[in-house]
């Protein structure tokens, strides 16, 4: 992917944004419309894969088809809401290795601090799809994204659901070699580091906490 911001557009994935956004949205319908969302998300990031050949036979006659080159994709989740997007992208992708990175933020510091790692092996070997819903103020996006890089990953690209502005420059400046897939560019972030509009903390919408 050449650039390092792209919004997907497609009128069935604001379709369903929107209706994730509102707050009368319940706890099961949100989950499904992010699976539902995720899938049409994972399509996009996964547009320029690279592709191979191998000989197939149809009913009809021999042929070179075209099948997914190089090692099986790296999905990593980043807790705990990026497991409500690894989900969808999991069943359009069910090859794929999967790995997850743990941070909890300082609240003195409040920089993020890692509690769980796990990643497949051969990462420089892979495609590395990192998966979060929500890109607000980007410090645990670019501290994964650095673990990410130390486990050896040179190819990664970032798959939220919502990005802030802010978000979007933080990550542009620590990690400008990776594409940010989007549902939507939002207006900005509050004093609490929430997107707006947004719609609200993503984890306690989908898991049904508070
Ligand atoms: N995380 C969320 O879940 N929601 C936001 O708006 C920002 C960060």
């Amino acid at each position: 992917m050449t650039e390092h911001l792209t919004i997907v557009d497609h009128p069935l994935v604001q379709h369903k944004l929107t209706l994730m956004r509102q707050e009368s949205t319940a706890t099961a319908g949100f989950r499904q419309l992010l699976r539902e969302i995720s899938q049409l998300l994972a399509y996009e990031v996964t547009r320029e894969l690279e592709m191979t050949t191998k000989t197939i036979t149809t009913p009809m006659q021999e042929m070179d088809a075209p099948v997914l080159a190089g090692k099986k994709l790296a999905l990593i989740s980043i807790l705990r809401a990026g497991n409500g997007l690894l989900d969808g992208v999991l069943e359009l992708i069910p090859s794929a290795r999967v790995g997850f990175v743990g941070l909890y933020r300082d609240e003195e510091t409040l920089q993020p601090v890692e509690y769980y790692f796990k990643v497949p092996e051969a990462m420089e070997d892979r495609l590395v799809i990192a998966v979060d819903p929500m890109l607000a103020t980007g410090n645990s996006s670019v501290a994964a994204i650095d673990m990410l890089k130390k486990s050896g990953a040179k190819n990664i690209r970032f798959l939220c659901l919502l990005a802030s502005p802010e978000g979007v420059a933080r990550m542009k400046e620590a990690h400008p070699d990776v594409p940010i897939v989007t549902a939507s560019l939002d207006e900005k972030l509050n004093d609490q580091g929430y997107i707006i509009p947004g719609l609200g903390d993503a984890g306690d919408r989908m898991f049904g906490t508070k």
